[in-house]
């Protein structure tokens, strides 16, 4: 059984559908807690599932390093296996991504090494790009850097709004998720081989080919 502890920021629907994979015994997941870095409305899942919540918001601390330790330490107490940033807003220091690398991973609305960062799908749009997409990937000490693991790949359609491409993204994304973290849990992806310093290529984004 993969023990995790899923942080978010937002609206959670990344973790809902983590939440209802863990739900199925055969995916062989366990969703310890979630923790968020403010009293997002995504947390009120990790409720209707029984699963304990945390808040440690970065205006109560100093610093970002005092605010990220006490994050830290509030995910460690659960001792989980693997921890995943589902839309998680914030960058982490280097302190809490060594204290779990490799297992602590991301996922990301784009196609790294494209579009990096917070405004990823704007950026895509921006840009005039035709294909976006959805990369899961194992978080280093860069932003939106590390080993990347699986992608998945979204069309731009004539006309769409940012907020029309990000929830199809976040069609694909929600189900990219899973599968890496059932991976992961079943031993096919064995997080703890990969090289932390190449931006390796077990990514090859396929076709969007769930509808
Ligand atoms: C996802 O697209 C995530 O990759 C991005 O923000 C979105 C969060 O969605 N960083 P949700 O909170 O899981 O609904």
């Amino acid at each position: 059984m993969l023990s995790v502890v899923v942080l978010i920021s937002g609206s959670g629907s990344n973790l809902k559908a983590l939440l209802e994979a863990a739900d199925n015994p055969l995916n062989g997941i366990r969703v310890l807690a979630v923790g968020a870095d403010n009293p997002a409305s995504g947390l009120e899942h990790a409720e209707l599932f029984n699963v304990p919540t945390f808040v440690v918001a970065p205006q109560n601390f100093e610093n970002r390093q005092a605010w990220s330790d006490v994050l830290l330490e509030n995910v460690k107490f659960y001792n989980p296996d693997l921890v995943v940033l589902a839309g998680f807003m914030r960058i982490l220091p280097p302190s809490f991504v060594s204290a779990l690398s490799p297992n602590l991973i991301n996922t990301h609305p784009s196609l790294l090494p494209e579009f990096p960062g917070a405004h990823a799908v704007r950026d895509a749009l921006a840009a005039g790009a035709k294909v976006t997409g959805v990369t899961v990937h194992v978080v280093d000490a860069g932003v939106d850097t590390g080993p990347r693991l699986e992608q998945r790949s979204v069309e731009v359609l004539a006309g769409d709004s940012e907020h029309d491409l990000h929830e199809r993204i976040k069609a694909v994304e929600r189900q990219l998720l899973i599968s890496v973290v059932r991976d992961i849990a079943a031993g096919t992806l064995n997080l703890a081989q990969l090289d932390p310093a190449s931006q390796n290529s077990l990514a090859q984004p396929s076709a969007n080919n769930f509808h």
